[in-house]
């Protein structure tokens, strides 16, 4: 019988309140500390960070944008993983984007059309993003600080040559004037969340790519069809800018800098067909799961490109079992996408979790296997649609798209899972795997674009964000066009348990952990887990279970929830909840309505049934609040789970003028004290204990 009862552990602490301060909050009895911050120094040479504009050198310090991040024990001393250690570790960190004013002393410039963005502006930009790797450490006394002479710290940018690994390896679409064999590629960007092998490696999903790339309306003309598709499905079809401009540097006259041509994927008439005289191909480099070995500092990552190409938001692994074949899963963010699990076609050998060379062991786990998208019944069933060249529609004689090869289905993964007939989500951010359990969980953060027609069993509400009136639970008033909040506004989590708890599954059931909503919302149709005010959240982004080896001993570990708000900011910064996580169909069923105002004030409505997990009052508790304009995201533990790294992206991201923010964290930190003409605020890792030296959390 593999239906195991676990026994949640009980949450030790009592809710933090919603609030707007510019501060972290968390518990009574915990201690926050600001560990990394934007602009720290990695080495001894680079100066401490000015904070004001003038600063350089990003290659050496700490990107902007602090997102998904693993710690790796290392041993005591020297350079050796030691998995137990929870005292010294490397912290793998993303640095998903920018917000760009504070990076200049007044802002950036050249930005408007027809201007020439100055290149040491775009340098600055570019090696912002990316990844840090950096040495941390626990002191006798207690305190987290990072080690800024260490050896091992070392910054992964948009400019760091990478290798392209897997089926898509050597593929023409790859082939640039930089690699002309189509076997490595430069960088990788808008890392947001991640995932971890047992072979103490890093991943990191590169999402929001598309926008960085320049292209002009001449190139449609110079494509094939089949690459305009590709570029159209994927967001970089048509004439576009690029994010930030860099394809508008103009380098000095007699330097050849293809580190800013490589921003302008349009093709160079005349060029030869197979794209090695131009930039042409590099947009094909990005969408991947990137694999980096935080343990060896001159490593070149490798873009695993058999788990597909998409808007990665992260690729977290299911249980490893030794004799079975291992999976990971991933949330392909953007509106009514899907989710994906790409299953190893190498079965798990413990012994692989030492070895010493482990980017060739990610060769053998990572480069071959099949990719999955699924499909998510109305009966509470669900398969997982293989996407296999030459399965299904997946030929070279498919009418939308002619697949000649694996390379082909992976290049353009959105397209197959399209012509399987995968459900379309809510927009899928992160997964995380139960590891007492195996269930899987991932977090649709919300999705403006879901109407009453167009909802499914996955996917039920399409809602208005209407309040209750005093006393009442459930709003049976028509809304009224100025209360109207269209489509998905406040995301839910759903989850999945495989079909014998296996890796290797086609099948699965699923419901929904819980839905997202305000606590004064209507409760029939809206707040269908009864939210309450100690756990109300909206659009859940950041999601990870406690690990098991914590000193808590928990049976069952806990699931933390991170958030990313677009519907909830006028009545609380973005928020970090815990809660226990329960079971697969533990729950019940609720029909709803759905009344939707347009803003031409048409009314749409329609009916859906709602798979509703069990979630008693305290189940679910918030344990932190973020300061201003911040988003939570980003978590991991130490093995002992006494120390929880976090971080806080894009503080004060709202201000028009950088010599007026809007957030002085973390500068202020502890007090909340807002200056407008006060510090910059900076992303920044932190870490979280409890004062009487506990587990976080119990
Ligand atoms: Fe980078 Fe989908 O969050
Ligand atoms: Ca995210
Ligand atoms: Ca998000
Ligand atoms: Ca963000």
């Amino acid at each position: 019988d593999t239906t195991v009862t676990v026994q949640p552990a009980q949450l030790g602490f009592t809710a933090v309140a919603k609030n707007l301060n510019d501060t972290v909050t968390v518990p009574e009895g915990y201690t926050v500390t600001v560990l990394y911050r934007l602009g720290d120094p990695i080495n001894a040479a680079t100066p401490a960070y000015a904070n004001n504009g003038t600063d350089t050198d990003f290659a050496a310090r700490a990107g902007d944008h602090h997102d998904g991040m693993s710690f790796f024990g290392l041993a005591a001393t020297g350079n050796a993983p030691d998995p137990s250690n929870s005292s010294r570790g490397l912290l793998a960190l993303n640095h998903e984007n920018i917000t760009q004013r504070y990076l200049h002393p007044n802002g950036p410039t050249g930005t408007r059309a027809g201007e020439v963005r100055p290149e040491a502006e775009a340098i600055k930009e570019i090696e912002a993003h990316g990844l840090s790797i950096i040495e941390v450490s626990r002191a006798a006394n207690g305190t987290w600080s990072y080690n800024q002479a260490s050896a091992l710290n070392r910054r992964i940018t948009p400019l760091t040559p990478t290798q392209i690994s897997g089926p898509v390896r050597g593929n023409a679409l790859v082939r640039t004037a930089f690699s002309p064999d189509g076997t490595a590629g430069r960088g990788t960007i808008n890392n947001c969340a991640n995932g971890y092998t047992p072979w103490n490696t890093y991943l990191t999903a590169e999402e929001n790519w598309a926008g960085y790339f320049r292209r002009d309306a001449s190139d449609t003309a110079l494509r094939s069809s089949k690459v305009n598709a590709l570029l159209a499905r994927y967001g970089g079809g048509g004439e576009r800018p690029g994010s930030y401009r860099w394809a508008f540097v103009q380098p000095a006259a007699g330097v050849s800098d293809t580190r800013f041509a490589k921003w302008n994927i349009t093709s160079q008439p005349g060029a030869a067909a197979d794209g090695t005289q131009d930039f042409r191909n590099e947009v094909f480099q990005y969408g991947w799961i990137v694999e980096a070995d935080p343990f060896s500092p001159t490593s070149t990552p490798r873009k695993r490109t058999a788990l597909g190409r998409m808007n990665h938001e992260g690729a977290w692994p299911g249980r490893f079992v030794a004799g079975v074949r291992p999976a990971w899963y991933m949330g392909d963010d953007a509106q009514n996408e899907y989710i994906y699990k790409f299953v190893s076609a190498a079965t798990w050998s413990a012994a692989d979790a030492t070895a010493a060379d482990r980017l060739a062991t990610g060769d053998k786990y990572l480069d071959s296997g099949t990719l999955y998208v699924a499909r998510f019944d109305a009966d509470g069933t669900g398969v997982w649609l293989p996407l296999v060249f030459g399965q299904g529609p997946l030929t070279a004689a498919n009418a939308t798209y002619a697949f000649d090869n694996q390379a082909d289905v992976l290049l353009a993964t959105r397209i197959a899972a399209d012509l399987l007939g995968a459900t379309r989500m809510d927009r899928p951010e992160w997964t995380a795997v139960n590891p007492a359990t195996g269930e899987m969980y991932c977090t649709l953060t919300n999705n403006s674009s879901r109407r009453p027609a167009n909802v499914n069993a996955a996917n039920p509400r399409a809602y208005l964000d209407v309040k209750l009136p005093q006393g009442d639970t459930v709003n049976a008033d028509p809304p009224t066009a100025s209360q109207a909040t269209r489509g998905n506004a406040n995301g839910h989590i759903v989850r999945l348990r495989e079909q014998g708890d296996t890796t290797e599954a086609t099948r699965f059931t699923w419901d929904v952990y819980a839905y997202g909503a305000g606590a004064d919302l209507d409760r029939r149709n809206v707040n269908l887990s009864g939210l309450d005010a100690t756990n109300d959240f909206s659009s859940p982004d950041g999601l990870w279970f406690s690990r098991p080896t914590n000193a808590g001993g928990l049976v069952n570990p806990l699931l933390w929830v991170q958030t990313d708000d677009g519907a909830y900011t006028d009545v609380t910064n973005c928020m970090m909840l815990l809660g226990q996580p329960g079971r697969v169909g533990d729950g019940t069923t609720a029909d709803i309505t759905n009344r939707v105002v347009e803003t031409n004030g048409t009314v749409l409505t329609g009916t859906a049934t709602a798979r509703v997990g069990a979630l008693p009052g305290q189940a679910l508790r918030r344990f932190l609040v973020g300061p201003k304009e911040c988003e939570i995201t980003g978590i991991d533990s130490t093995p002992d789970g006494r120390s929880i790294f976090v971080n806080i992206q894009h503080p004060g991201e709202d201000a028009a003028d950088p010599n007026r923010p809007t957030s002085n964290w973390p500068a202020n930190q502890g007090t909340g004290t807002l200056n407008p003409t006060g510090p910059r605020p900076r992303s920044a890792t932190i870490v979280i204990t409890k004062n009487d030296g506990g587990v976080v959390g119990l």
